[in-house]
């Protein structure tokens, strides 16, 4: 068995594209991670990803990002000014867990401390689903991610037991199909037997989603604002150019993806990039550097700037950031919009809940804070924010 990481652009995303390479980066994370979409192969992904992807069509994440989550971002910025200084991190953290309980189907009510509890669970998610980055010990962030699961189910409970009995007047025809709620939770209840699901796997793939959304949303959020406060000398007006604000945000997803690496395994032998690869052969493709390769991006690369011109045609400006291939990011369009929305024949843009909030936020006059200092997070080799103090209004 050989080992290799592939660091150009061309090759990271034809081994993404590669369906001779299987997934593997969960192999330590069973409790949360086996048998979710993320980790399938296949036939299984393929039925899998069908049903679910049918939540994340170009109609649906447009009204969300237009309608729902812009009722709910206002709401949120209103508190932000009240309080007038706030962590970016604590607020990216509120906005995404609306978003992705509401994708994975997970009902709260809306008092702060069920929704601080429910992200301090999330944030375990993310620590036992990424434990191969952690610098923790294992057998530490295990246990936690075990007692995080089984407090997160008894406050699954109650949107499992609505959502069933929903199911089963659909399926009586007491129930229209539009009548049922959007989410992934719905989604497998409805196809439990069609896709061959136990409960446990049900489970695991809404702890799955409410998770994949959150922590990447949340710091990808931090992210492009250090970068925009470091280059954009007004703010305000920039937030006024919403297109070129995308830019922005695309520019930083590529300079920071979520997930540094992805990780496969060879299970039929294959070639990539003129290179021949054998079964069980383990590949490192690492997104970070692909992201800077300057045959794509230019010889600034490695620089801040959301104007450049890339030489690719497959490739957007935030690069592999949202992965490629049959495991892309079943929530791009919603996090990162889409390009060159007002060309889309939409009569209402779509540039992405993280631009979004970014452009509410320097529209009320988001600054860094003047006294207070960031920090980033030291328990993970993965570039995270623990804290962004800013100031408002
Ligand atoms: C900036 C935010 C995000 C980033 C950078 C990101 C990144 C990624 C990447 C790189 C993958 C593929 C990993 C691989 O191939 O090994 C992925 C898969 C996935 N993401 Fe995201 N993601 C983000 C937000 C979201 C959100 C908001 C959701 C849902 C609400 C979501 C749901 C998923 C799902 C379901 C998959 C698995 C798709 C499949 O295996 O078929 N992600 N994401």
């Amino acid at each position: 068995m050989a080992r290799a990481t592939l660091n150009s652009f061309v090759e990271v995303q034809e081994a993404l594209c590669n369906p001779n390479l299987r997934q593997n980066l969960y192999e330590d994370s069973d409790i949360l991670m086996k048998d979710v979409l993320l980790t399938l192969h296949g036939e299984k992904h393929r039925r899998r990803r069908q049903s679910e992807l049918k939540l994340f069509t170009r109609s649906i994440t447009n009204d969300y990002e237009n309608i729902i989550f812009s009722e709910f971002l206002n709401q949120m910025v209103s508190r932000a000014i009240e309080a007038r200084d706030f962590d970016l991190v604590e607020f990216g953290y509120l906005a995404t867990i609306q978003l992705t309980s509401d994708f994975a189907g997970v009902d709260r009510e809306a008092k702060d401390e069920d929704t601080k509890k429910l992200i301090g669970i999330v944030k375990k998610f993310s620590e036992g689903a990424t434990i191969a980055h952690s610098n923790r010990k294992k057998k530490a962030v295990r246990q936690n991610l075990k007692i995080a699961k089984d407090s997160f189910l008894k406050f699954l409970k109650p949107s499992w037991r609505r959502r069933k009995q929903l199911v089963e007047e659909f399926k009586k025809g007491r129930v229209k199909e539009e009548e049922l709620p959007k989410d992934v939770l719905t989604v497998l209840l409805k196809n439990q037997t069609s896709l061959k699901l136990n409960d446990g796997d049900i489970e695991r793939e809404v702890c799955f989603y409410l998770q994949a959304g959150s922590h990447s949303t949340a710091n990808s959020l931090v992210h492009a604002a250090n970068e925009i406060l470091n280059w954009s000398t007004d703010t305000a007006v920039l937030a006024r150019n919403p297109t070129l604000m995308q830019k922005c945000v695309h520019e930083s997803l590529r300079l920071h993806p979520a997930s540094p690496v992805a990780a496969r395994k060879v299970i039929e032998p294959t070639l990539i990039g003129g290179r021949l690869f054998d079964i069980g052969d383990e590949l490192e493709l690492d997104l970070a550097s692909a992201n800077k390769d300057i045959s794509i991006f230019g010889r600034d690369s490695n620089v801040f700037n959301p104007m450049r011109d890339i030489k690719h045609e497959k490739s957007q400006l935030f690069g592999l950031t949202f992965g490629a291939g049959v495991h892309l990011c079943a929530g791009r369009d919603l996090d990162g919009g889409i390009r060159n929305s007002n060309k889309q024949g939409s009569s209402i843009p779509q540039f992405g809940i993280i631009t979004q909030i970014l452009k509410s936020l320097f529209e009320n006059g988001m600054k860094v804070h003047p006294e207070k200092i960031s920090k980033k997070e030291t328990q993970t080799s993965r570039d995270h924010w623990e804290c962004f103090p800013v100031k408002i209004g």
